[in-house]
């Protein structure tokens, strides 16, 4: 088996001829393609012709399904047996043991910090968490109901035009200076965008705080001199965060590397992904499933939901994922910081009608034969409304806990050699070469 194979993939078997053998049946020739960690080039099939005038044979693959992208060392996962891991380490162990800090420097740079090297990182992004002035004008700007995505999104893009030597992407103290500036920044802008609704003034960051404390203060500071979080919830914030932190090739870290790959500044970067995360089928799921609970109101009525899901005519939002089929092994983690928040803050209502979901779809044949496990969106979604936060701002923790992965992943590409920009091809199914109609003669 490679070191280096496809994460989720099968380990390729090990025999002298790594090669598949491809018989065009349109021309009767044979062509012998190489197999490498497990995958096939499909650019080798380009080769593959009827004669000179034909382009050469293509793959299909809307939505990626079965294509690899890149060759990463970041995150492995293997979604058939739960598995998930951060340049080799178990999301579990990490989860219990490290901070957010510390696993954002070994997304980015592949290994543990020492403890030199941590008090280093963590110095530079305290020291960058405050915006320009003039962020906060433009975030003044927004409608009073503007959701804190569309705000945060905007302020990462905006960001580019007050860092201008981002651009300089070859430069290897640029881009740390960017990297630092996008961690450091990312709450300042999404707790300014959460003030913005409350109509409340926006609080600056407080350098004495941790991440997650600092966070909170920002949320949620009022007329007292300091902040002081429950350093229970503190904790579950940083879990959640270090859960959020990374997920290999997911359609916001692909958005990332896609537009990253026309060497845009990060800033630019990650907006993109930051759009990509919005979706109520990746990020935006936690909004939703919280709607969906509150939708369904009492335990009661869960079985109707149920019914009308099989039917149809619902998702079971938090339920499903493209590569994890028999359980997220993020949402195990975060079932336990439930516990740990509602010490805390009372239990939510929401939560039995939440279990019996859960119950009853992992009995439930529609479920169990389609292998849809609640995933990292279902419970988080509880914990931000224990919290104290309304359910615009989930998506928005998601993107916090998101950044170092993008980066990281934006960080491996421009240094892979074989990356170039990315510009899929398409299977024309149009009409061709018509003649111009006048206004007038169209039918
Ligand atoms: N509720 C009901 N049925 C579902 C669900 C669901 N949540 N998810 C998938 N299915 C069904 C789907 O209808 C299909 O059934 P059939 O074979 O009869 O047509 C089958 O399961 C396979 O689904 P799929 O759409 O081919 O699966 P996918 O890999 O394309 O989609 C997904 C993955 C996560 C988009 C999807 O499961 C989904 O929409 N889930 C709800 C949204 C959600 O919770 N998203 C968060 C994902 S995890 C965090 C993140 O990525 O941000």
């Amino acid at each position: 088996m490679s070191e280096t194979q496809a994460s989720g993939t099968q380990p390729a078997v090990a025999t002298a001829n790594e090669t598949l053998t491809v018989v065009d049946n349109r021309t009767g020739k044979q062509y012998e393609v190489p197999i490498t960690d497990g995958t096939v080039r499909a650019m080798d099939f380009r080769q593959i012709k009827t004669g000179d005038e034909d382009f050469g044979l293509m793959t299909y693959d809307p939505a990626f399904t079965n294509t690899a992208s890149c060759r990463s060392a970041i995150t492995f996962i293997d979604g058939d047996k739960g598995i998930l891991e951060y340049r080799g380490y178990p999301i579990e162990q990490l989860a219990e043991k490290a901070t957010f800090l510390e696993v954002a420097y070994l997304l980015i740079f592949g290994e543990l910090p020492t403890q030199p090297q941590l008090d280093e990182w963590t110095h530079a992004i305290t020291t960058h968490t405050f915006v320009h002035e003039n962020v906060k004008s433009f975030v003044e700007g927004f409608r009073y109901d503007a959701h804190p995505m569309g705000m945060l999104q905007a302020s990462v893009a905006a960001l580019s035009t007050f860092y201008p030597e981002a651009k300089d992407i070859k430069d290897e103290q640029t881009r740390y200076e960017q990297i630092v500036r996008l961690i450091a920044k990312m709450p300042t802008l999404a707790a300014f965008a959460y003030r913005h609704a409350k109509g409340m003034p926006y609080v600056y960051p407080d350098n004495d705080l941790n991440y997650a404390e600092n966070f909170l203060s920002m949320l949620f500071k009022i007329a007292e001199l300091k902040y002081e979080a429950d350093p229970r919830i503190a904790k579950a914030l940083d879990v959640l965060l270090i859960l959020h932190a990374d997920h290999e090739q997911n359609c916001s870290t692909s958005a990332v590397r896609s537009v990253g790959s026309s060497q845009v500044d990060p800033y630019s970067a990650t907006a993109a992904g930051i759009g990509a995360l919005f979706g109520p089928l990746h990020g935006g799921a936690n909004q939703a499933v919280l709607e969906m609970l509150q939708e369904i109101g009492t335990v009661e009525n869960v079985p109707a939901y149920i019914e009308s899901v099989k039917a149809g005519d619902k998702k079971l939002m938090g339920f499903g994922h493209r590569v994890y089929k028999n359980f997220d092994p993020r949402a195990k983690i975060i079932k336990k910081a439930v516990d740990d928040v509602f010490e805390v803050t009372g239990v939510s209502p929401l939560l039995e009608i939440a279990q019996e979901l859960e119950r009853i779809a992992l009995e439930d044949d529609y479920f169990v034969s389609r292998k849809l496990y609640p995933n990292v969106d279902f419970y988080s979604g509880l914990i931000y409304e224990a919290l104290g936060l309304p359910v615009e701002m989930f998506t928005v923790l998601f993107a916090i806990g998101r950044t170092p992965g993008w980066i990281a992943q934006w960080l491996e590409m421009v240094q892979d050699k074989e990356q170039k920009i990315a510009r899929p091809r398409q299977i024309y199914t149009g009409d061709r070469t018509r003649d111009y109609v006048a206004i007038d003669q169209r039918g």
